[in-house]
């Protein structure tokens, strides 16, 4: 399939789109069925999509009034006021998506190094990258081997942004926010701590929106928790110059009628957050089950679970392969590559009420263990 096609670049998950008239790096997510449909001859409607970290139980959306999409959608108060109670802050921005922000954000910020995880969301490193501000890297694997790395670059010199994914996506590693803060308070002037916590909705204790020092930068994701990735809707928390510098990039009209009208209402939903919460870590802890049958026949080098997603560590050839007879089946699972040698084998989570999706995993796990040993 066309666009699949390409090298990869540094094991990161940034591969180059062959045009005929230029070659330009992309980086290839999750979650597009219309695609897999075309390369596996499935319709779009038979697939059961793991690809992504989405809620499969999506807030509901019920009717919108007429007005909704006829009037010009300027910010709403609401919205901001919905927003800054939910999230616990109140220096907010709405943006449609937090990647637009991650766009952004390069052309908003003084023109600094940064420092971003080596296994991560791969957008943050493309803007940064087109940029043309240098990029240095430290491991997202393991706690202790991340802390100490970003600890010895910025002694080295402070004088550059630090992106922090927490919890990483895909790899769960997590700080405390107190380091975060720590590490913010030991930036040179002009020096930023980008924060994205698109998958904290579930641990909100470990967000730093408590507590956040003027140079730290908050990405909150409104899709993945409610499930609403279509909406294209997300919030930054942030000083007020960076926020004006970013509604100049955005422009007006940023966020449609119908997000802001769906969000306020989402927002302050407590009882649909609270038993979203409660459906998530049984889904969570459902699909690992189901996982574990085929994670006891090819043993993964290690396994971090989230609650929106988990990640198995394994060779790339078989990471491929795995992929390749789930796709063949109609189901959608993601590999990310580490390095050259392996990858990680990312599987979104299914509704504990989805018996046919389940029923369909578990078959191709038997068979995928049968054709092993055949
Ligand atoms: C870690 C992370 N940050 C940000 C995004 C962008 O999400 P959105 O633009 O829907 O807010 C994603 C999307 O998958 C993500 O995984």
């Amino acid at each position: 399939m066309g666009i699949f096609a390409g090298g990869e670049f540094a094991g990161l998950g940034i591969n180059y789109l062959n045009t005929a008239s230029q070659t330009k790096p992309v980086v290839l997510h999750g979650g597009d069925i219309v695609a897999a449909s075309r390369q596996y001859n499935i319709a779009v409607d038979q697939w059961v999509d793991l690809s992504t970290g989405l809620n499969p139980q999506a807030y509901p959306v019920e009717e919108i009034p007429q007005e909704v999409f006829t009037r010009l959608p300027y910010e709403l108060p609401d919205l901001c006021q919905a927003a800054a109670d939910y999230y616990g802050n109140e220096d907010v921005m709405a943006v449609s998506g937090t990647q637009l922000a991650i766009q952004c954000l390069p052309q908003c910020l003084p023109q600094f190094d940064i420092l971003a995880p080596k296994v991560g969301y791969q957008e943050h490193v493309l803007h940064w990258a087109n940029s043309g501000v240098n990029i240095s890297y430290y491991p997202a694997l393991e706690m202790k081997v991340a802390v100490e790395c970003i600890e010895q670059k910025l002694m080295h010199n402070p004088q550059r942004h630090l992106l922090i994914i927490n919890p990483n996506n895909p790899t769960g590693l997590k700080f405390t926010p107190q380091q975060i803060k720590l590490w913010a308070s030991r930036l040179a002037k002009g020096c930023y701590v980008i924060v994205d916590e698109a998958f904290m909705d579930m641990s909100p204790q470990h967000s730093v929106l408590a507590d956040l020092s003027t140079n730290m930068i908050v990405l909150r994701s409104f899709g993945k928790f409610f499930g609403l990735a279509g909406l294209r809707l997300g919030f930054v928390f942030a000083n007020q110059d960076i926020r004006q510098a970013l509604q100049q990039k955005t422009g007006l009209w940023a966020v449609n009628g119908p997000a802001q009208h769906v969000a306020i209402k989402a927002l302050h939903d407590k009882s649909w957050q609270q038993q979203a919460r409660k459906d998530i870590h049984k889904s969570a802890s459902l699909t690992r089950d189901i996982f574990s049958h085929l994670f006891t026949h090819i043993l993964p080098d290690r396994v971090h679970h989230e609650a929106l997603f988990s990640s198995y560590y394994l060779p790339n050839t078989l990471g491929e392969q795995l992929v390749d007879f789930f796709a063949h089946r109609g189901i959608l699972i993601r590999k990310i590559a580490v390095d050259e040698k392996i990858c990680l084998l990312r599987t979104g989570i299914i509704h504990h009420q989805d018996f046919d999706s389940q029923e369909r995993v578990k078959q191709c796990i038997q068979d995928f263990i049968v054709s092993q040993i055949s």
